[in-house]
């Protein structure tokens, strides 16, 4: 690859979906590109890339989803699912007595391991019994929507994560691949959605996952979307980030929450209580 038709994919990714590739990463791009290239009837990246340049092309979306890692699993790092049966939920339940109803938003949910992993946990938690509760699942993958929707899942993923007796309980073995009982899957609602626009149309939210996808941005991107998630967030809601991601240097709109490794609490000056500028969707607050 010329260096030139790298530094356009780079700026284009960038632009595209926050990934931020640094300079030595002609591996990956060629890795996953080549094959886009061939599937595609072209010879190889010099012409993508011609493609590409040559303006609106829905080539463009396929690229930029190609380059995206969509790594997931069940009940991924445990901690914060624990978290979430302990701490989170016994709060809340306290707090939204009078309303019984909770939104939580699983951002960059992936192929659903995530949200689903949320939705058992719900299903779980005896408190929550006769809540209305909505899960919203984001991405901005199509294709991997499309198969969180399905909720149909090999052995291999099943095994990643998802306790026995969780497999037993709330999914049916069809050959070798397992589906998600209709009813946790209708605890989930699917949107396609690029962090790096404007979610206010989502609502404001109890619980916000946004688990490894801010490690591929670079700091400026993290610091604007940091931003936009404070103002989605109920004052006394939670934000879940993976465990490789922090707020600590990057932005002062979310404090780590006291004891509690992943998650985090918004600031009081910046919360979605002082920022009343929202628009709403109906269904949501
Ligand atoms: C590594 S997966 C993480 C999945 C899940 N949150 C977890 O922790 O297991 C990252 C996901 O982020 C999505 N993604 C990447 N860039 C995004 C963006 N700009 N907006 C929304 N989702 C994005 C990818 O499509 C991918 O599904």
């Amino acid at each position: 690859m010329t260096p030139s038709d790298y530094e356009f994919l780079r700026k284009l990714l960038k632009e595209r979906s926050g990934l931020d590739l640094s300079s030595d990463k002609q591996y990956l791009v060629e890795s996953r590109l080549i094959p886009l290239a061939r599937r595609t009837g072209l010879p190889g990246l010099a012409e993508l890339v011609a493609r590409l340049r040559g303006g609106a092309d829905p080539l463009t979306a396929e690229v930029v989803e190609a380059m995206t890692t969509n790594e997931t699993f069940f009940f991924r790092d445990k901690i914060p699912f624990d978290h979430l049966s302990a701490t989170i939920f016994p709060a809340l339940v306290q707090a939204r007595a009078n309303r019984r109803a909770l939104r939580i938003w699983c951002a960059a949910s992936s192929t659903g391991q995530e949200p689903y992993s949320i939705a058992m946990s719900v299903k779980e938690f005896a408190g929550l019994t006769g809540w209305r509760v909505e899960i919203v699942a984001t991405d901005l993958s199509q294709a991997v929507l499309e198969k969180s929707k399905a909720g149909i899942f090999s052995q291999f993923e099943v095994q990643r994560g998802l306790p026995i007796q969780k497999l037993v309980k709330y999914f049916t073995q069809a050959g070798e691949l397992w589906q998600l009982n209709a009813d946790i899957r209708a605890m989930v609602q699917h949107r396609q959605l690029n962090l790096l626009q404007d979610f206010s149309h989502l609502g404001t939210f109890d619980v916000i996952f946004c688990r490894n996808v801010l490690i591929y941005f670079d700091h400026d991107t993290k610091v604007g979307i940091f931003d936009r998630l404070a103002r989605v967030l109920e004052p006394d809601g939670v934000l879940a980030l993976g465990a490789a991601e922090t707020v600590i240097g990057i932005t002062d709109a979310f404090k780590p929450y006291p004891d509690k490794r992943g998650l985090y609490r918004p600031s009081p000056a910046r919360t979605a209580a002082t920022m009343p500028a929202l628009k709403l969707v109906a269904g949501a607050r």
